[in-house]
């Protein structure tokens, strides 16, 4: 019983342990039009009970997956899905929102939003965001797992590896398109977990 009690109190020490509280920051979750785009409901709203700011901005096509009202809801903050939604201030929202992000992490990332990040290219403000910020960059990669192997979008992930950029995922498992393997997003409570491995690192609360 006493041993049992140890081994309990144990656990849950070494779980303590485990869990690294980055403190208040700010996440730019970016959305990218994937069939797993819903699973950033939850993402957005497991980042805010970590303490988080989450600000999310989303492609035009991720707005047909999911409404941004349900992910501003679940933020607490206004969603951005175009430069022309930015009447706020004098100041450009996208480069406000790169300098105040703490991670820039886009989560479902489709083949088209790596591609595009790897080319530089900035027609819409996740894309600037991704140029402008210097805070690290996390994407967690959903697609079929054709696409994903296909050595252009190898390629663009290697490129954005050697600048920096991590990647978490994709997993196998039974795909939206019909197909079984590599390509399923990452589970979103580890995304989130890293998020925060991410965050305490710049703090340099881990080595
Ligand atoms: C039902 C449906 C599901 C899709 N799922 C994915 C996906 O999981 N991953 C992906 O890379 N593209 C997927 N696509 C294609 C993208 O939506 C398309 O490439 C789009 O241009 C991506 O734009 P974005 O990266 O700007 O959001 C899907 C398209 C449809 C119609």
């Amino acid at each position: 019983m006493e041993r049992d009690l140890r081994a309990k109190r144990n656990k849950t020490t070494a779980r303590k342990v485990v869990r690294i509280a980055a403190g208040k920051k700010s996440i730019v979750l970016g959305v990218t039009g994937s069939i797993a785009a819903y699973k950033s409901a939850e993402l957005a709203s497991l980042l805010v009970k970590q303490g988080h700011d989450v600000f999310v901005v989303m492609t035009q096509d991720a707005t047909e997956f999911i409404s941004p009202l349900t992910l501003q809801t679940l933020s607490k903050n206004p969603v951005t899905t175009s430069f022309y939604d930015e009447k706020e201030s004098w100041r450009p929202g996208h480069i406000d929102l790169a300098d105040r992000a703490n991670l820039l992490l886009i989560a479902p990332a489709t083949a088209h939003i790596i591609a595009e990040l790897a080319h530089g290219l900035a027609d819409h403000p996740l894309a600037a965001i991704a140029l402008a910020t210097r805070a690290p960059i996390l994407l967690a990669p959903a697609m079929n797992g054709k696409m994903w192997q296909h050595p252009a979008t190898t390629e663009n992930v290697e490129k954005l590896q050697t600048r920096g950029v991590e990647f978490i995922g994709p997993e196998e498992g039974m795909l939206a398109c019909g197909y079984e393997g590599i390509g399923r997003l990452w589970k979103v409570n580890d995304i989130a977990f890293r998020a925060e491995f991410l965050l305490a690192r710049q703090d340099n609360l881990i080595a």
